[in-house]
């Protein structure tokens, strides 16, 4: 019996052995694994590569800033007819793209002026849910008949080509 039982925990500790063993090497190439792979900035200034902020602020920026009336500056008209119209709200820069360069030297860069039904649609496109209390919808091809939606509407002021809200 008593050696039965010697035998029993002697197997016990050489398993147990193996596996302590085992789990150590297990840590140890995690932890140089871990070492390899981790980015040296990683907790730098919380769970993240801390040069990633140096990084994304190294961008060069696409947005011009200071909102519609960095555009006002020289498209007064446009500025002006935007801001007393349904789309007064909006940034010119959420249709035209962005257009920090074109801001700092009109001639480099032409912002787009695309006035498609994909442009309007993103908003205007009757889809489930979306309710005509949340935004004024349209089923596309039905409306404007192929038509672009920049021809019956000036999308600075919806209403002025058609002489008024019907
Ligand atoms: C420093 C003056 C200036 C500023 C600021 C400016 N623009 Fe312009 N923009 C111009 C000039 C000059 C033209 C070209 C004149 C023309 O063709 O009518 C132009 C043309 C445009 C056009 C027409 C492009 C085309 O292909 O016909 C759009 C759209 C436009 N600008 C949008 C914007 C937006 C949006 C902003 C603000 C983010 C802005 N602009 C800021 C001077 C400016
Ligand atoms: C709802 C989308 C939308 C917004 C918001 C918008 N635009 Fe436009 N804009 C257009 C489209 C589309 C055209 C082309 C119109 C066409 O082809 O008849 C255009 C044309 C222009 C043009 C050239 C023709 C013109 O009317 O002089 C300029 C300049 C311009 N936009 C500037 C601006 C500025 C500045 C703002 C913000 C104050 C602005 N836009 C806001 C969609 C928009
Ligand atoms: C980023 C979203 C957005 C885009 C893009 C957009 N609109 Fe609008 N539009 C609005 C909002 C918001 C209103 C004001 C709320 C309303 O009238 O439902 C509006 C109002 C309108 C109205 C007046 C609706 C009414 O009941 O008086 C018309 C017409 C219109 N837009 C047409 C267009 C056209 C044409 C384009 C494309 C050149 C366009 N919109 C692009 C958001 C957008
Ligand atoms: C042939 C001219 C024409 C074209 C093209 C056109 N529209 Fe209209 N749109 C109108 C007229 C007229 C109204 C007002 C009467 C009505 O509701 O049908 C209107 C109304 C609207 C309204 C307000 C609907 C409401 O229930 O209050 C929206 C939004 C609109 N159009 C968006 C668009 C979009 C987006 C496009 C491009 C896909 C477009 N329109 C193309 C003539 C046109």
């Amino acid at each position: 019996m008593a050696g039965r039982k010697e035998g029993g925990s002697s197997f016990i500790q050489s398993a147990l052995g193996r596996i302590t063993m085992i789990l150590v090497i297990v840590v140890v190439l995690f932890g140089f694994a871990r070492q390899m792979i981790i980015p040296k900035s990683f907790g730098q200034y919380g769970r993240y590569r801390g040069d990633s902020v140096s990084e994304v602020a190294s961008r060069p920026v696409n947005y011009a800033g200071g909102g519609n009336s960095t555009c006002g500056q020289c498209h007064q008209n446009v500025f002006q007819a935007l801001s007393s119209a349904e789309h007064g709200k909006m940034d010119c820069q959420t249709c035209h793209g962005p257009a920090a360069k074109h801001v700092a030297k009109p001639s480099e860069q032409s912002p787009k002026i695309e006035g498609n039904a994909e442009l309007c649609g993103a908003c205007h496109k009757d889809i489930a849910g979306r309710t005509d209390q949340q935004i004024a919808t349209v089923t596309l091809q039905m409306h404007s008949g192929g038509v672009a939606c920049v021809g019956c509407h000036d999308p600075h002021q919806p209403w002025a080509k058609l002489g008024g809200r019907s």
